[in-house]
């Protein structure tokens, strides 16, 4: 196997506080790794580097973990950027958030056009934002079902899901489709669809929200899933207050996904549980919508990810770069915690220790920056300083 020494790193992010200055980025300046196919081998400083059978010069510029993308929805057909321009003039939602005029009545538009496109269409338009996301420095990606809603078409977007990533979540909870009675529906998704799903998936999703499904119904499907094998990760709070955050912290979920609308009592399950607060930046850009306070479940103590939330109806961005952005000037997040939260934030929401992270043993996932520093990610916002990431994909 061949090693390679990655060398004249300005600006080194490990994410492990016991290397370099001691702050959660683990920096370490004028600094070198060593990796192979599988792991990170070494990592210290540039002088004491050890030979490996190639080199890589990284040019004084800076380098990342690669970021872990915790949550997209890339299995779909169709296009919803009328509903982004009417949202942009001002129509107003008949259902969910009258304000910003985004409600999940759009998905059923998805639904209908995933239902009509071939295994090759879904594949192809996968392969596309995945492509688009390894051009971002994404290096570990999920991918959610949730616009097929019925058997067949929850099975076969999980099968394409899963020749991209190993991190499938099965979410037929999305919303009750056209034309179903809703407790039939639910019976489905926790009956046949599960069973014919759950050997595609590693994890069941519930859309626990306005329109959607309410905490009952939530925690069936999760109790269905987690019998099945899976586990729970939710959609919470995104459209408005709501028991999702309760929902995900009472059944152990690895992620309470948006947040966008905490109670005090919210906040304070997420930081008194294991469970991870995914911000998802994307969403509250795109249906102008409040930004969840991050500030709040920082100080709290609670876990926070970054993800893309790339899907066509919210967030229909592949750049971790532009949640990065965003989490700074819009939710007053530091560069260095949403760095953290975009790598190792989105490991731990997907309750990996392998990924997120450049220590030994850690997988050789990194992205190099156009850039003497991370901080240039928010600084330089829309700029592509992702000179290519390295590693593979999961
Ligand atoms: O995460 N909230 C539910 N699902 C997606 C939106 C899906 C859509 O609008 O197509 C989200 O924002
Ligand atoms: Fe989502």
């Amino acid at each position: 196997m061949t090693s390679t020494l990655v060398t004249d790193i300005r600006e080194l992010v490990t994410n492990d506080p016991s290397l370099g200055d001691g702050s959660a980025l683990g920096l370490l300046h004028d600094a070198a790794f060593v990796y192979d196919d599988n792991a990170v081998l070494w990592v210290g400083s540039a002088d004491s580097a050890p030979d490996a059978d190639e080199r890589l010069d990284a040019s004084g510029c800076a380098v990342i973990p690669g970021f872990v993308d915790s949550h997209a929805h890339l299995i779909f057909a169709g296009d919803r950027s009328a509903e982004f321009v009417s949202r942009m003039t001002g129509e107003r939602a008949t259902t969910g958030d009258e304000s910003t005029g985004y409600s999940a009545h759009g998905i059923q538009f998805t639904v209908q056009s995933t239902r009509e496109a071939t295994d090759e269409d879904l594949r192809r338009n996968a392969a596309r934002l995945v492509a688009e996301m390894a051009r971002q420095g994404i290096t570990t990606f999920e991918i959610k079902s949730g616009y097929g809603l019925t058997v067949g078409d929850e099975v076969r977007s999980l099968q394409i899901a899963s020749e991209f990533t190993g991190e499938t979540t099965f979410l037929g909870a999305h919303v009750v489709p056209h034309g179903s009675d809703p407790t039939a529906y639910v019976e489905l998704v926790c009956g046949p669809m599960l069973a014919a799903c759950a050997p595609y998936a590693r994890w069941i999703d519930v859309f626990c929200d306005q329109g959607a499904f309410d905490a009952d119904q939530a925690r069936a499907i999760v109790e269905a899933g987690v019998n099945a094998g899976l586990q729970p990760r939710l959609h919470a709070n995104q459209l408005g207050p709501g028991p999702g955050v309760q929902v995900a912290v009472e059944v152990g979920a690895a992620s309470a996904d948006h947040c966008t609308y905490l109670s005090p009592a919210d906040v304070d399950a997420l930081a008194n549980s294991s469970t991870v607060a995914t911000l998802l930046p994307g969403s509250e850009f795109s249906t102008r919508s409040p930004y969840p306070d991050a500030r709040r479940l920082l100080e709290a103590g609670a876990a926070v990810a970054l993800a893309t939330d790339c899907n066509p109806g919210s967030s229909f961005t592949t750049s971790m770069p532009l949640c990065i952005a965003l989490a700074v000037r819009e939710m007053h997040m530091t560069p260095a915690e949403a760095l953290w939260s975009a790598t190792a934030g989105g490991a731990q929401a997907l309750r990996r220790t392998d990924i997120g992270v450049l220590s030994v043993g850690a997988r050789p996932d990194f992205a190099v920056l156009d850039a003497p520093t991370f901080v240039h990610l928010a600084y330089r916002p829309g700029v592509p300083l992702i000179k290519g990431p390295f590693g593979r994909q999961v």
